[in-house]
Parts: C-alpha cells; structure tokens; sequence
C-alpha cells in the first residue's frame, strides 16, 4: 500500500537550506541527574540548541515503572526542570515539556503497538534482566519501548541524543517506525541515535557505570562539601604515593579527564606515570575541576528548585508548543489507519 504523495514527502523529505533539524530526548525523574547523565546526554544535548531544533521532556509516564510515591514523582520531575535552565536550555527559542502533559504520546503508543512483535521487546536488556532475575514483570516494562517510540516519532525528530546504554531503544524505534512505515505509508521520520563516543559510559565511584540504581553516582547539584566528599569516595588500588600508576585504568582519572583542558590531563597523566603523587591528590584535583564547571550554575539550580510557580510556568510553555507538534503527527497516524483525525487545536 502506498501513502499519498504529500504526506509520503513531509515524513522523509531532507529540511530545507536554513531549516534546522529536530533533536529530542527524555531523561528520568529518578532524582537529581548525575555526572553521567550529564557528561554523556544532558550537556551534549544542550549543545545542540546553536544547531538545531530542541525538544527535550522530562519522561515521567517511563518513570511510572519505578517511581510509585507521587510526591516523588513530582519533586523529581521540578529536579530536571532546574537542571535544565541551570545548565542553559533556552525554553522560548526550544522546547522543554513534562511528558505526561502530551496525553497524545499514549494514544500513539496503541498505535505502534500494534506493528510491534513481541519478539522485539523480548530482546530489550530490561525485560531480559528482570527475566533472568525471576522478578515480577509488569506490562508497563515489556511496552516501554513502544512508549519510547512514541516520544521520539511524534514530534518527528530526526536525531536523539542518549547515552550508550539507550542504544538498543533507539534501533528498536527505527524497527517500528519502519514497520509502520511499510505497512501504512509513509508516516514517520526514521531517527537516528547521536551518541557522543567519548562520553558514552562514565564510570561511577566504584568503577561500575554510574547510575541511580547502582548509587554509586556523583550528583551533578550538590553543596560543595557534599560533592568533595564523594569525589573523595572514589575507588582507587591500593597503590601507595610512591607507586607508578595507570591514569587510564583509575576511576578518578577517567572522571577527572572529562572536566580538565587538555594540558592538565597530560601533566597529571604524567605524574601517575612517574609515581610520588597519592590518589588523594588527583582527587582534590577532580574536585576543583568538577567544581569550577559546576559551581556557577549551582546557584541558578537552587534558585528555581525552591519556585515551583516558576518552574510550573515553564512547563505550561513547553507543553503548548510540544502538543500542536504531537497533535499533528498523531492526526497522520490516525488518517493512515482509518480513524478520524482530531479536531481542533490543543
Ligand atoms: P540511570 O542509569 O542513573 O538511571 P538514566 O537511565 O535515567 O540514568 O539515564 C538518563 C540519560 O543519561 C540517558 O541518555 C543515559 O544514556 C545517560 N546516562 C546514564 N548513565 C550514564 C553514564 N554512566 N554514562 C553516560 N551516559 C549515561
Ligand atoms: N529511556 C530513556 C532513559 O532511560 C528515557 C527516555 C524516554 C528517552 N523516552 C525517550 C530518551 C525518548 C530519548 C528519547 O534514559
């Protein structure tokens, strides 16, 4: 079956000169974000607001699957909005939404599941996990990918900035979007994953990936004392100060590299190499590093966290803009399948 012509354009048509593509992603409200998702999506992503056209959500139907107090659920969720403003989003020039406020994203995912093979969220890491665990599963997990689909093909972004790990959810919704693409016309633009090689997997304090769930992460805000007392928490070897050591197998270092210019990571580099300088040292070196990017936008994150009129206010914003994008992909998807389109504007 073949789309009419129109719409088969709009969905694959490269943008034209001077109209910028879409990046979006979602990130979590599972508490305030850690260096990891920082360095490897939060900063690359905000980065591409000079390039590109941002929409960037908070994923709270996602969150749904672990986060059951509703006080938290909502305390998290202002926890992403003052990390974004405090690290730069501009949210008149791009859009910041809270992913519960586009009730269209869950229409969207009925849709999509039904081209989904069950074969395909079988393979998910998640669902495996769990599997192999003998927990408990719930539908909620087995369709997160669907839902995660949803989000990214309803405002027909182009690119998706993550981490290493979201790899697997990113080829799955090209798989869907595809699927759906062959089965009722071209409807949906096909993403592409963008994952920054050098930031993909940040190491946490005990050398694992950092990550919420394992609680070995480094906050990204935090008092300066509090974050000085982690940094110094880090695993090290029992090298003494006199050993040579291997900057590039010490945790530290592989935190350290990613917030000092290039000529501090070769002169530290250098006196792992020559032994005499403790892990105590290159701690505080880590600290400071870390402190120095950190530190001016942690006033701002404060600021806005204790204001939730404010923060509700950008929100309100973002959502408007987010729901007439989803609104009118959604309307593509309903007319390909035989349903009638939506009226009116949200
Ligand atoms: P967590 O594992 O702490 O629960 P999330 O799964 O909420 O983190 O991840 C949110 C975003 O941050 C995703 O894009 C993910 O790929 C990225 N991310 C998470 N942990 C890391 C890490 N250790 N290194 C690089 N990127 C990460
Ligand atoms: N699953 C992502 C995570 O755990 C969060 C997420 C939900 C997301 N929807 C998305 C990321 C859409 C990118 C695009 O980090």
């Amino acid at each position: 079956c073949s789309a009419p012509p129109d719409l088969a354009m709009t969905a694959q048509a490269t943008p034209a000169p001077g109209t910028r593509r879409r990046t979006l992603s979602g990130i979590k409200p599972t508490g305030v974000p850690h260096l990891g998702n920082y360095l490897g999506m939060i900063k690359p992503a905000l980065a591409l607001q000079r390039t590109h056209d941002a929409f960037y959500f908070i994923a709270d139907y996602h969150a749904l699957t672990t986060v059951r107090d509703p006080q938290a659920m909502r305390e998290q969720s202002y926890d992403l909005v003052a990390t974004f403003a405090a690290l730069g989003m501009d949210f008149d020039a791009h859009t910041f939404f809270r992913q519960s406020d586009i009730p269209e994203v869950t229409e969207l995912t009925w849709l999509l599941g039904c081209v989904t093979p069950f074969g395909l969220l079988e393979r998910a890491h998640a669902f495996k996990d769990a599997r192999a665990k003998n927990q408990d599963v719930e539908h909620g997990l087995v369709s997160y990918p669907v839902l995660m689909a949803a989000d990214i093909l309803i405002y027909d972004s182009h690119e998706v900035p993550v981490g290493r790990d979201q790899q697997q959810h990113l080829e799955m919704t090209r798989d869907i979007a595809q699927r759906f693409n062959h089965l009722f016309g071209e409807t949906f633009v096909v993403p592409e994953a963008r994952i920054e090689e050098a930031v993909a997997t940040i190491p946490g304090i005990d050398g694992r990936k950092m990550s919420k769930s394992y609680r070995n992460d480094v906050p990204l805000f935090s008092t300066e004392k509090e974050l000085r007392k982690t940094v110094m928490r880090i695993v090290t070897d029992s090298k003494g100060v006199e050993d040579a050591k291997d900057p590039d197998s010490d945790n530290v270092f592989q935190i350290f590299r990613h917030f000092a210019p290039p000529d501090a990571q070769k002169d530290w580099a250098a006196r792992y190499r020559a032994g005499g300088m403790g892990y105590g040292e290159i701690k505080q070196a880590t600290f400071e590093a870390i402190n120095a990017e950190i530190g001016p936008m942690r006033e701002r994150y404060f600021a806005l966290r204790k204001d939730p009129a404010a923060m509700e206010d950008i929100l309100a914003r973002g959502a408007a803009k987010a729901r007439r994008v989803a609104r009118t992909v959604l309307n593509r998807a309903r007319e390909r399948c035989g349903y009638r389109p939506m009226d009116g504007t949200p």
